[in-house]
């Protein structure tokens, strides 16, 4: 068993079941490249306000530099009586570089270190995920590129209710991952502040140089309350947050996906490299990789529920709970990510089938509205038009047809101001080609959208919407 860094007022030793409880190493090694970097950071700002030596801090860079080399080989002993990250790599230093590495520790706890190791993971991970999405931004203007005329009906309680382009369709959700990366960019923004210095709680006796560690780190901005610094994980929670609504939009797609790709549906098939077969029924093609997105959303739910159930009523500042931000954090960074993946790389190869698209949208009178709207056009009242035409609508049901397949002279005996025009008025072309409104399906509109995101993603790495711009 190791020494620990703590004990010296204890007289008794820990139990090992308090050492395997308390310990979080299986989980926070993960952090152990971000820990390394600010210890680097900490020291050269300690060198630098000669609260140690330039020769000190060489020898602790150098100890910290070859314990990440023995990390990252595997070569690395991990054990729980160390519990966490930062002690192990400080214990290891301590037999690396003896008194000078015994100084790395001056001004600065585990509570502000660990505060500082999360940020920068979590800041790394965020600025990942933006870029991936905008991957999948890209992705899905293609797939309405690609598709930009076919329709299909759109629904409103599952129930056909107008014809819509599939286009249209996909750009919907073009605009829900936009926002998502919208709210980690935002949230990029909090996570972004350099915390070291709090030290425990109250700051430190010591003449720090928090400019400098934030410099040295690449953080924009300082936390300006020691006891927020080290007391409070929203950031973690915002984040969660975005990952949770980013799940909703991806389980919503695969649930649409799903229902799709049934037989009943038939409008897409997914390719046999994203399906999965089943162990008894040889005809079986199951959509099981967005059954799995849809079913792993509630992990990410379960993740931001667990963080805010864990900090709801923490007293200020640092209390051992929040060792338990790191599992929700990491399971949902991981979950995400793969979820993205999935989607980038699953679009592309969905087969649409156009036919059995637009022959849903020939039934179940999706043409409706537009015959109200052209009642509406020659005068009558909405309200009074609707009526006429929920009438025309039993009408049709009994006889088994569609509005535009009465004749005129029945279309008449539920208004006579019908005329022979309205025939041209209520094909498919006609009623999706009206809906010019901003933001409508007309292919005019959509096409619109489809090159104002195609800008918006040409300009800048991850385009423009991540620094908040928009037009
Ligand atoms: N492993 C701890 C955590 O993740 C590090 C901070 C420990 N601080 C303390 N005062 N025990 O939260």
């Amino acid at each position: 068993m190791s020494e620990k860094l703590w004990d010296g007022r204890f007289s008794e030793t820990t139990e090992k079941c308090v050492e395997a409880f308390t310990s979080s190493i299986d989980i926070d090694k993960r952090l152990y490249a971000y820990d390394i970097e600010g210890s680097i950071a900490h020291c050269k700002m300690l060198a630098r306000v000669s609260i140690i030596t330039e020769d000190e801090a060489s020898l602790i860079i150098q100890g910290l530099g070859k314990i990440k080399r023995e990390i990252e080989r595997g070569e690395f002993h991990f054990e729980d009586s160390l519990e966490d990250i930062h002690m192990h790599i400080e214990t290891r230093l301590v037999q690396e570089a003896g008194k000078a590495a015994q100084k790395l520790h001056t001004a600065r706890s585990r509570n502000d270190q660990v505060a500082l190791d999360v940020r920068m993971f979590l800041r790394v991970e965020t600025i990942d995920i933006i870029k991936n999405l905008t991957e999948l931004r890209k992705v899905i203007v293609e797939f309405a590129k690609k598709h930009s005329d076919i329709v299909l009906p759109g629904y409103t309680h599952l129930q056909r209710a107008q014809p819509v382009l599939l286009a249209h369709h996909f750009m919907a959700y073009y605009e829900m991952f936009s926002r998502d990366v919208e709210r980690f960019q935002s949230c990029l923004k909090r996570i972004n502040v350099m915390p070291l210095g709090s030290a425990a709680l109250a700051g430190t006796t010591y003449p720090i140089d928090r400019e400098y560690t934030a410099e040295l780190l690449n953080f924009p901005e300082i936390s300006l309350n020691s006891i927020d610094a080290v007391a409070d994980r929203d950031f973690i929670l915002e984040f969660l947050s975005a990952a949770s609504i980013c799940m909703v939009h991806f389980s919503r797609i695969s649930e649409e996906l799903i229902i799709w790709s049934s037989s009943e549906f038939g409008f897409v098939e997914l390719s046999d490299s994203f399906s999965t077969g089943s162990s008894i029924m040889p005809q079986k093609k199951n959509p099981d990789v967005c059954e799995l997105v849809r079913g792993k959303t509630g992990r990410v739910f379960g993740d931001l529920i667990s963080a805010l159930t864990m900090m709801k009523s923490l007293p200020l500042a640092y209390n051992r709970d929040m060792q338990e931000d790191k599992e929700p954090m990491f399971n949902s960074v991981d979950l995400l990510k793969s979820c993205i993946e999935i989607y980038v790389r699953m679009l592309p190869n969905i087969a649409v089938n156009k036919e059995r698209m637009e022959s849903a949208v020939s039934s179940g009178f999706l043409n409706a509205t537009d015959l109200a709207d052209y009642l509406a056009g020659l005068g009558m009242p909405f309200r009074q038009a609707h009526a006429c035409v929920g009438k025309a609508v039993g009408y049709a049901l009994e006889k088994g047809c569609e509005l535009h397949e009465l004749t005129l002279k029945e279309l008449n005996k539920f208004a006579s101001i019908i005329k022979n025009d309205v025939f041209d008025f209520l094909t498919v072309e006609q009623v999706v080609g009206r809906r010019l409104s901003l933001g409508g399906t007309a292919p005019a509109n959509v096409n619109q959208a489809i090159k104002k995101a195609g800008e918006e993603l040409a300009d800048g790495e991850t385009g423009k919407r991540e620094n908040g711009e928009r037009d």
